[in-house]
């Protein structure tokens, strides 16, 4: 990568960037920073560098002895607070990995397909008796939502609770100073409510992730507590908006594109080759690559897939109701709110 050749300056990803937008306004924004350079300076947030083009963008994530991952927003150049695994680099990072990866595997995310499949169902059929829907509301955000809690070993009553996090962690839209207090509120609920649940699982537990992470060992320790919270608060910041975001776009484009959505009617076995066309193109680094490759990426393309089938046999005809004006806030690619569908009943 040759920085000092080819450095563009980006005036316009500001603050404002963060706040609601016309959908798909970003998009057009990083395209136009590709274009212009493969190293862009911005001097937003303390000043940073970002790297527009795959190649680049590859090397970045396969050279974690140059570049750390203890900083993981340019809000924070130096954080006092260590989302777990995302902000660990080297052998602490391996360790958390190993343990956590068999929770993860294909075999893993199998052993949750009914479960899965069913909050898919009554979640669409629900859905499906009334004609129209608020997409994002009504589906994207909960379907995730509800796997979290059952792989957490949450109650289903918390899902206002955790999406009400969800939005004020991530999508708030207000001033600097509103958006900052939301955000630090929000994640203290989430930490105070997953140290009260870590406490109860010592006590008593549950076949859930949480129970199994407090067998965890590091150096040859248990985890502290400290550790296990951070931990949750990072699954739930990577499970629940990246998939509502896909999940956003996926049904946004199959709205407008008729035949695209017909195909995918007609031949549910193309499912899968649309997940990836959708998270981006193969050989696509969506899921990212090099140590931090999404943990989550099994999960993540099974939900896809059952979301797809289901709602495409229950609901196969759907277009975007007049008047919908998709917006997109926060820091999250992809639809946050007014993906408004309508089919006949
Ligand atoms: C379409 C959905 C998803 C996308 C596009 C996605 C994307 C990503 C990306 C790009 C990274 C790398 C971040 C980095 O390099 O710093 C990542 C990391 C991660 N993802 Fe996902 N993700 C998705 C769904 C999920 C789900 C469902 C889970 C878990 C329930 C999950 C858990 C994680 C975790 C724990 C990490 C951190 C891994 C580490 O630091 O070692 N993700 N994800």
């Amino acid at each position: 990568m040759s920085t000092t050749e080819s450095t563009g300056t980006c005036p316009v990803m500001n603050f404002n960037h963060y706040q609601e937008m016309p959908f798909g306004e970003k998009i057009d924004l990083y395209d136009g920073l590709r274009d212009e350079a493969p190293v862009i300076r911005n001097e937003f947030a303390n000043g940073h560098y970002i790297v527009t083009r795959y190649d680049d963008i590859l090397s970045v994530y396969q050279e974690p002895e140059t570049f750390s991952n203890q900083a993981v927003t340019v809000f924070n150049p130096n954080p006092t607070y260590r989302w777990i695994p995302e902000m660990l680099d080297g052998d602490e990072h391996l360790q958390w990995r190993r343990q956590l990866g068999p929770h993860f595997s294909p075999k893993a995310v199998e052993r949750l397909e009914d479960k899965v499949r069913s909050r898919a169902v009554s979640l669409i059929e629900d859905i499906a008796k009334r004609g129209s829907c608020d997409f994002m509301q009504d589906f994207a955000f909960q379907y995730p939502s509800f796997i979290f809690l059952e792989l957490m070993g949450l109650p289903f009553e918390d899902l206002d609770q955790f999406m009400e996090w969800e939005h004020d962690i991530l999508h708030f839209s207000g001033t600097a100073e509103e958006t900052a207090k939301r955000r630090e509120d929000a994640t203290n609920g989430v930490n105070a409510y997953f140290a009260k649940i870590i406490e109860q699982r010592r006590i008593e537990p549950k076949d859930d992730l949480v129970t199994k992470a407090l067998s965890f060992q590091i150096d040859g320790k248990p985890v502290n507590d400290e550790d296990l919270g951070a931990f949750c608060l990072l699954m739930f910041m990577a499970g629940l908006d990246t998939v509502s975001a896909t999940l956003g776009t996926i049904y946004y484009h199959l709205a407008l594109h008729q035949d695209d959505r017909q195909r995918l009617v007609d031949n549910p076995e193309l499912i899968p080759t649309a997940i990836e066309e959708f998270v981006r193109p193969n050989n696509h680094i969506g899921f990212g690559a090099g140590p931090h490759r999404c943990l989550g990426s099994h999960l993540a393309r099974r939900e896809l897939k059952i979301a797809m089938e289901e709602w495409h046999r229950v609901i196969p005809n759907y277009r975007l109701a007049e008047g919908s004006a998709p917006t997109e806030a926060g820091a999250q690619l992809g639809p946050s709110g007014n993906v408004i569908l309508e089919w006949d009943v």
